[in-house]
């Protein structure tokens, strides 16, 4: 229903079968154009566009008016619905049969000359439609995107509301949940010197509302994290929180694997590849393509050759294997071996950024393999390099030679750049899978141990009692989905037992004083009957951003920060007046 007191009809809805009708539209001028003594406008709104056409000899004053008429001016228009001549049917609009013969024209608003064109947008800066986010809006992109958005929205409440959980509501104004990020924090004026935090997720409220007896509990829920902006991240942004009691980690994953697939279906014309969603190790994708979120629309695997590079006669690959958790690995990227020298040097300093100490390859070229490492091979280890990774006449492989989360990292990186150089991607589906038996710990770069998901993830109980010799070697109830490329979201078991959730801390180096005062709330709660529980949460715009087939979040985020983590539009951040500071007791040092 888009008809109003202001108008009949939207300007994305009259057809032949409205001909000889009055109407009354509003919108905005999209294009003009002068046409042997007519004047014509495409009007546009959010539902379409409809072309008005001003007869001169029909009414010369409002003809006289139309002629001042600019772009994006808002008008309303009062007009006959007309059947266009067959030879100006435009089969490209669903409004191309028809258009409005105006009779009365009233300029609602006049516009500047705006800084882009709404129409045919150009190479805009981001920058500037940013700041003017307001007219980017009318663009079509945009109009595509945020609509997109909605629908997922509506997907996800319908969804998760007709499984018995409960949109549950949760404040901004709380303390630091740890999932990793710096936080924003909100200065208190009631108790000076104190701050609220702004939730990295709603982690705690989630699994204190199980504790309530709430059952299953979902929201769409804002976060806050004040972290290195990459296209895929925000400062805030939308998560699908939810949490469940009495589940087992397939019962989590059947539910919310459930609503992805039904947005998907909704939202996107392509296929989950191989029409399954399937479970993997974390284990398995690490060896098999370096990271925990792969592109899995193409194949590409990484292959160990650590044990037939033993005593291979290549220093650099023995040296590796030398090390704690050194590994020796190759790539074969099909069709590589025209690879030239510079594209060569580009993805070694790609890898070098990794912290590899550089990239060996063989070139499988016509008239023979082509490397200078060959000179260093023992007899026979080519030939069982090609044996193992099936490397073949125009292949090229790339070894990484290093310790097990380098050599990931960098054969992770040349797999990717190897699938764009070489359009290996399936652009007709999604790659949809889950990564599960994640490693509860991993060690932090000053030898510490730091948790892989967050300090609430259970451990597998059975690894646990031997924490005290290898605590890396212990696994979490943790699972995430990927979606091409993209980590989707995570979640766990949790922990409901507060002596286990003491002894996580622990663990983790947080001292017994440090746990009463950061983390008492749930620790306490936990001693009044908490019930097994677990949960995901998965991050919307990126949902949206996948299936918008957007390179950026920005894209699909109404009002996004640019880069830098600000507001062009809004001008924030800003500073504020000196008066509100005073009141907070907040006096600013000296700018450098
Ligand atoms: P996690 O920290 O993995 O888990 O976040 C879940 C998902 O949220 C999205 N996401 C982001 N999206 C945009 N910008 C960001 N800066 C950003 N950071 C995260 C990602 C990510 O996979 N509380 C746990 C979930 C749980 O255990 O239930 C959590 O927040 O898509
Ligand atoms: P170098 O011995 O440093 O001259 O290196 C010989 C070749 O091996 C070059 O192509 C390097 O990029 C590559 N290389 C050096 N170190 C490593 C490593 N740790 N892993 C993989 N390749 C390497």
């Amino acid at each position: 229903m888009s008809s109003t007191s202001l108008r009949t009809h939207s300007c994305g809805e009259l057809t032949a079968k409205h001909a000889k009708k009055s109407v009354t539209l509003c919108g905005w001028v999209n294009t003009r154009r002068d046409h042997g003594g007519l004047i014509f406008f495409d009007l546009r709104d959010r539902y379409g566009l409809t072309q008005i056409v001003f007869h001169p000899e029909t009414n010369k004053e409002i003809f006289a008016l139309a002629e001042t008429v600019r772009p994006e001016w808002v008008l309303q228009i009062e007009g006959t619905v007309e059947k266009r001549g067959k030879d100006a049917v435009n089969p490209k609009m669903f409004t191309g049969e028809i258009e409005v013969t105006a009779t009365r024209l009233t300029i609602l608003n006049k516009a500047k000359t705006p800084p882009f064109e709404i129409d045919s947008p150009k190479e805009v800066s981001e920058d500037l439609r940013l700041q003017y986010r307001y007219l980017d809006m009318r663009t079509a992109r945009m109009q595509k995107n945020i609509a997109l958005r909605s629908k997922v929205f509506q997907i996800i409440r319908s969804y998760f509301t007709s499984r018995d959980c409960l949109e549950i509501d949760t404040p901004c104004l709380i303390k630091g949940t740890p999932e990793g990020a710096r936080e924003y924090i909100v200065p208190s004026r009631v108790y000076p010197g104190t701050f609220f935090v702004l939730p990295q997720s709603p982690q705690q409220l989630k699994q204190l509302c199980m504790v309530g007896g709430l059952d299953r509990y979902f929201q769409i829920a804002r976060c806050f994290r004040d972290e290195d902006l990459r296209g895929d991240r925000q400062p805030e942004f939308l998560q699908l929180d939810f949490e469940m009691s009495f589940p087992k980690q397939e019962d989590v994953q059947e539910i919310i694997e459930g609503s992805i697939v039904e947005i998907i279906k909704a939202c996107s014309e392509k296929k989950l590849k191989g029409g399954k969603v399937p479970r993997y190790t974390w284990q398995h994708v690490m060896d098999t393509y370096g990271s925990d979120k792969p592109d899995l629309r193409y194949d590409l695997p990484i292959v160990d050759v650590s044990a037939l590079a033993k005593g291979c006669g290549f220093k650099v690959f023995e040296d590796a294997l030398s090390l704690k958790n050194g590994v020796v690995r190759a790539l074969r990227v099909p069709g590589g071996a025209t690879l030239a020298r510079s594209e060569i040097d580009t993805w070694t300093a790609l890898v070098r950024e990794l912290k590899a100490k550089g990239l060996a390859y063989i070139l499988f070229k016509d008239d023979g393999p082509q490397s200078p490492l060959l000179k260093f091979f023992r007899e026979g280890f080519l030939a069982e390099l090609e044996k193992a990774t099936g490397a073949k006449k125009g292949d090229a492989l790339f070894f990484a030679a290093d310790t097990f989360k380098i050599a990931c990292a960098s054969l992770s990186r040349i797999r990717s750049e190897a699938a764009k150089r070489f359009e290996l991607i399936d652009e007709s589906v999604h790659a949809l899978f889950w990564v599960t038996n994640f490693p509860m710990f991993e060690e932090a770069d000053d030898g510490s141990l730091t948790f892989c998901h967050h300090p609430f993830t259970s451990p597998n109980m059975e690894e646990w009692k031997h924490r005290k010799e290898n605590p890396l070697a212990v696994h979490s109830i943790c699972y995430d989905l990927v979606l091409d490329g993209y980590e989707l979201g995570s979640g766990s078991i949790r922990i409901h037992d507060p002596v286990l959730q003491a002894e996580v801390f622990e663990m983790l180096g947080i001292s017994p004083v440090d746990q009463e005062r950061r983390f008492g709330h749930m620790l306490r709660a936990f001693e009044y009957g908490a019930p097994p529980h677990g949960g995901f949460a998965y991050g919307i715009d990126r949902v949206v951003m996948i299936l918008a087939g957007e390179p950026n979040i920005r894209e699909v985020t109404p009002f996004p920060k640019d880069q830098k983590a600000k507001d062009l539009m809004l001008g924030a951040p800003a500073a504020v007046p000196a008066e509100q500071l005073k009141e907070l007791r907040i006096r600013m040092e000296e700018q450098e």
